[in-house]
């Protein structure tokens, strides 16, 4: 089946970008449909690390097209940067192996500057990453955003850059107390971005659909997770964009009969970076244990991660909101070492028991963890490639998780590097 999308279905950070450099061996074209630079998806081949924030984690494969669809929202700033590195390090050696939407949306210097100047004053802030995404997405919606298409034709962008100047200096003086930026330094050094992009600049949508008519297997690759989702999350505590699979066809700019299946990629355990409610977080020695096992620290901004247990409730409801088919199981090995672990199956609400992830941060500030608990186990896992080399007690907690989710495992992930993986079921064999 050639469209596969992998979709994080917790509140990100799963390792989608370790499943998408492996499932990208049998794809074409690797898609990243929304989002921006908040995301940091790291990959680890032959010892060596990358974080990709814009770039999608096909880029390592020679011969893979690179998609930056129109739902992303690019900083050019950052996206130059990556493909410096890269090329640096031997990558990306053929321009035409990468390909930006001139209909994505540019994030521009004082979408950073609003995001941090909030987050700064707030009481109560998100804890978002700083890098404009919120800010640049507003715009967009309200029709007064700066298209990379834009950054190549100077009188059209500095109709613009006037035009929103006028709204965003006062803005930035008056309530945030910063400085105002200067229109011509500001249109020099986007139409310097636009001049180094140009080569990778074209209409990807209409790419996208000679590629599927051809029978080319393409792989759309989400940022953050289903509980990050602007409708489907944890509001207000999420990202501005919607994460689900379903944007993959609005952020690409194909048809949602294109699609043939949907990859979540879960965390045998769960982490949340920034504000905003997790039930099952382990403010204790144990959630030290995972996040300095798991390395939990993001990929972008630093922060420690915080750790928690596996909650099936969330899940289960991400499944549902993406439509997922198949799932991809990282980090199992991190689990190691821990006598008994828990499994979050239910909540308790106001004396009752409920089973349903509810709408919005308010409700599920309220929700007390139901848990069940399980053996653990010693055995180091990162040598281990199939359900049978696993010690039982892991296996078990596999298959727990699995009866909890409904959802068959198509991988599992016991390590950071491409080879610390086994495949159960191959997600391009699949029809709806
Ligand atoms: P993404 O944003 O979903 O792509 O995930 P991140 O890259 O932000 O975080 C996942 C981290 O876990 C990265 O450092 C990966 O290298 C690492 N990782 C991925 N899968 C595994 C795994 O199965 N085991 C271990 N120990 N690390 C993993
Ligand atoms: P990947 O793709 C984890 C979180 C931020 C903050 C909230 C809003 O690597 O999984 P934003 O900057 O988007 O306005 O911040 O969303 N967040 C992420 N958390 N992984 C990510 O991306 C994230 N991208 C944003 O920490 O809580
Ligand atoms: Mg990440």
């Amino acid at each position: 089946m050639p469209c596969v999308v992998v979709v994080g279905v917790q509140w990100g950070d799963e390792g989608k970008g370790k499943v998408v450099d492996l499932l990208a061996e049998e794809a074409d074209v690797i898609v990243r449909f929304q989002g921006g630079s908040n995301a940091g998806h790291t990959l680890v081949v032959g010892g060596e690390k990358f974080v990709f924030h814009l770039i999608p984690s096909g880029i390592l494969r020679p011969n893979k097209r690179c998609v930056i669809g129109n739902g992303v929202v690019v900083d050019p700033e950052v996206l130059l940067e990556e493909i410096r590195s890269l090329k640096e390090r031997g990558y990306l050696q053929d321009d035409s192996q990468l390909l930006v939407s001139e209909a994505a949306q540019v994030v521009m210097p004082y979408h950073k500057a609003i995001d941090k100047g909030r987050e700064g004053r707030s009481s109560k802030p998100l804890g978002t990453t700083g890098r404009g995404i919120g800010p640049a997405y507003e715009d967009k919606v309200s029709r007064v955003g700066i298209r990379v298409g834009d950054l190549l034709h100077e009188e059209v962008l500095r109709g613009k850059l006037e035009r929103a100047l006028e709204e965003k200096n006062p803005y930035l003086v008056h309530v945030l107390g910063q400085r105002g930026l200067d229109l011509d330094p500001l249109l020099e050094e986007m139409l310097r971005y636009g001049e180094s992009l140009r080569p990778y600049i074209v209409n990807t949508s209409r790419f996208l659909a000679e590629e599927i008519a051809r029978g080319r297997r393409v792989l759309f690759e989400g940022a953050q997770g289903a509980l990050l989702d602007v409708d489907h999350g944890t509001y207000p505590y999420v990202t501005s964009s919607n994460t689900v699979a379903g944007n993959a066809c609005c952020g690409a700019g194909i048809g949602p009969t294109q699609i043939d299946f949907v990859l979540g990629v879960v965390k045998a355990y769960t982490t949340r970076v920034g504000g905003g409610p997790f039930p099952t977080e382990l403010r204790n020695g144990t959630g030290d244990y995972l996040r300095e096992r798991g390395g939990e620290y993001g990929a972008t901004t630093g922060r420690p991660r915080r750790c928690g247990w596996f909650d099936a409730v969330a899940v289960r409801h991400a499944i549902r909101v993406n439509g997922t088919g198949g799932l991809a199981l990282t980090k199992l090995d991190t689990l190691t070492g821990l006598d008994r672990l828990r499994i979050c199956t239910a909540y308790r609400l106001h004396g009752e028991l409920i089973e349903e992830f509810p709408s919005g941060a308010e409700l599920l500030e309220r929700c007390e963890p139901v848990y069940e608990e399980v053996e653990g186990w010693k055995e180091d896992l990162t040598g281990r490639r199939s359900l049978l080399e696993l010690p039982a007690a892991a296996r078990n907690y596999v298959e727990r998780l699995q009866e909890l989710l409904g959802v068959p495992f198509y991988l599992i992930s016991v390590g950071a590097e491409r080879e610390e993986t086994f495949f159960l079921k191959d997600p391009f064999s699949e029809g709806r």
